[in-house]
């Protein structure tokens, strides 16, 4: 999953459409990355099986759920101010209001929140959710509640998630949860567990499902989608001791892709988080072969720097970086690259933030997710490394990332002027109502004026302006995927 799959979506209280049976009310709020996001839509689908609808008010709201990030220090001060806010309406407002917290914080602090955070009565890590209508019935009967234990099966592959606050045209679909990298920064293998695949057909029938609804765009989700290994479930590191059969009838990551792909023509498929040493030839031939598969690889690196690559437990290195950027653009030309990047990592000298800068030069990407260093309690780096860089240059460094960003965002974009391209419109402009906004292949945000098309068209736009960050054109005429 690298830094996250997308770190950047602030909390979201979210809503599905109501059972008319259910007589309870569920806000629910998500921070962190798109799996968080997703697994709030598991949550709601178990709970409006027991009796809950969700709302967007959360002084009504028999249960508050807030669904956690651990990633950064500042996630989790955010998350201790919503708490405090929930508090406030308890206190003031609705006193038989109960709250729960998912998801990492839940897994890395565990009963600390029951201790430390009084408004809290229920703590559920990322793989218990099912067993939330057990621990409400706890929490009903006036005691506290908790399950934190990781699974080495649970997928949530046999939930179908309920779509919430979607624009009912794109949907994240979780094919793996897990990781078993171990980055020496990195909290998830502690809070998100070792990394198991979900059953293909299960994936495949929620796609249907999706599709029947009208969808037109899946992201298959995962921290480190590329590792994908379906040989019947179980942990992918207990792959090697499977049986003759189980490993005769395995399904990798190409092969998923290659089978939805061809299954769902017409559905644009995306994937996220790939993992450079887990990223291979075979997966990039089937980007290439497939027009509904998004010519966009989101391929953390992290840092330019070989020694801070090997501190952080990164396995490859530079040059390997390198390669595998030469042979994406060998084989899918048109291809975006967007990244991850830590500044400041423990002992990151000036050579090796260089080192950094370097590497952005070589591979121009088309965006990125960049962040200053922040110690991560429990995590190799948090117990055996001194966070000796200083803050300030930290955020001098993080800066000269971000500027260099911004050009090369820039010049990615205006390598579009003057061609066409396929967007699927996702929603209005921001900048205006007469304007549809949609992204295009590369994951770039297009906009262009409405004319007769409606949300959900894939529209062919030539590009005749840009900023850094969106690309400006007119529609030409609807492409063949419609
Ligand atoms: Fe990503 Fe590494 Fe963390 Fe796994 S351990 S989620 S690969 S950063
Ligand atoms: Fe995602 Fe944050 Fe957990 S990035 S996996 S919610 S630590």
């Amino acid at each position: 999953m690298e830094k996250t799959i997308e770190e950047s979506k602030q909390g979201e209280s979210l809503v599905l459409e109501h059972k008319a049976q259910n007589s309870k009310k569920l806000f629910i709020e998500s921070y962190g990355c798109a799996m968080n996001f997703s697994d709030s839509e598991v949550v709601a689908s178990i709970l409006s099986d027991n009796n809950y609808n969700t709302t967007t008010v959360l002084e009504e709201a028999d249960l508050v759920l807030i669904n956690t990030c651990s990633i950064r220090d500042k996630a989790e001060q955010t998350i201790r101010k919503r708490l405090a806010k929930y508090n406030a309406v308890k206190r003031d407002v609705n006193p038989k209001m109960k709250v729960g917290v998912l998801g990492c914080m839940a897994e890395r602090l565990k009963t600390q929140f029951l201790e430390e955070e009084k408004i809290v009565d229920l703590v559920v890590g990322p793989d218990a959710y099912k067993d939330l209508p057990n621990l409400l019935q706890e929490v009903e009967s006036g005691n506290d509640a908790i399950n934190v234990i990781l699974s080495k099966d649970e997928t949530y592959g046999d939930i179908s998630p309920v779509r919430l606050n979607s624009n009912g045209i794109s949907a994240f679909v979780s094919i793996t949860r897990g990781c078993d990298n171990m980055c020496t920064f990195c909290v998830v293998p502690f809070t998100r567990g070792r990394e198991r695949s979900r059953e293909p057909e299960s994936i495949i029938t929620e796609i249907q499902n999706l599709w029947d609804k009208g969808f037109k765009e899946i992201t298959l989700l995962g921290q480190n989608v590329d590792s994908y290994l379906w040989y019947g479930g179980g942990l992918k590191k207990d792959f090697d001791t499977a049986s003759d059969f189980a490993k005769a009838t395995s399904v990798d990551f190409a092969q998923l892709l290659e089978t939805v792909a061809i299954k769902f023509p017409k559905m644009r498929i995306r994937f996220s988080t790939s993992n450079p040493q887990d990223m291979h030839e075979p997966v990039l031939h089937i980007i290439a072969k497939y027009h509904n598969i998004c010519k966009h690889i989101h391929l953390p690196v992290q840092s330019g720097s070989d020694r801070i690559l090997k501190a952080m437990n990164r396995l490859h290195t530079r040059d390997e970086y390198f390669r595998l950027i030469d042979t994406i653009r060998s084989i899918i030309p048109e291809c975006a690259v967007t990244q991850d990047m830590i500044a400041g990592f423990p002992t990151e000298t000036e050579e090796d933030h260089q080192d950094t800068m370097s590497l952005m030069e070589y591979v121009k990407y088309s965006f990125g997710y960049m962040y200053a260093y922040s110690e991560r309690p429990g995590t190799l780096a948090g117990r055996k490394m001194d966070d000796d860089v200083p803050e300030l240059t930290k955020a001098r460094r993080l800066q000269e990332i971000v500027d260099l960003q911004r050009q090369h965002s820039a010049f990615r974009t205006q390598e579009f002027l003057g061609k066409t391209v396929e967007v699927l419109i996702e929603k209005e402009s921001k900048r205006s109502n007469k304007e549809w906004a949609g992204r295009n292949s590369q994951s770039i945000m297009v906009v262009f004026p409405k004319e007769h098309y409606k949300e959900g068209d894939f529209v062919n736009v030539k590009i005749t302006d840009c900023t850094s960050g969106t690309l400006i054109g007119k529609a030409v005429g609807l492409s063949g995927m419609n």
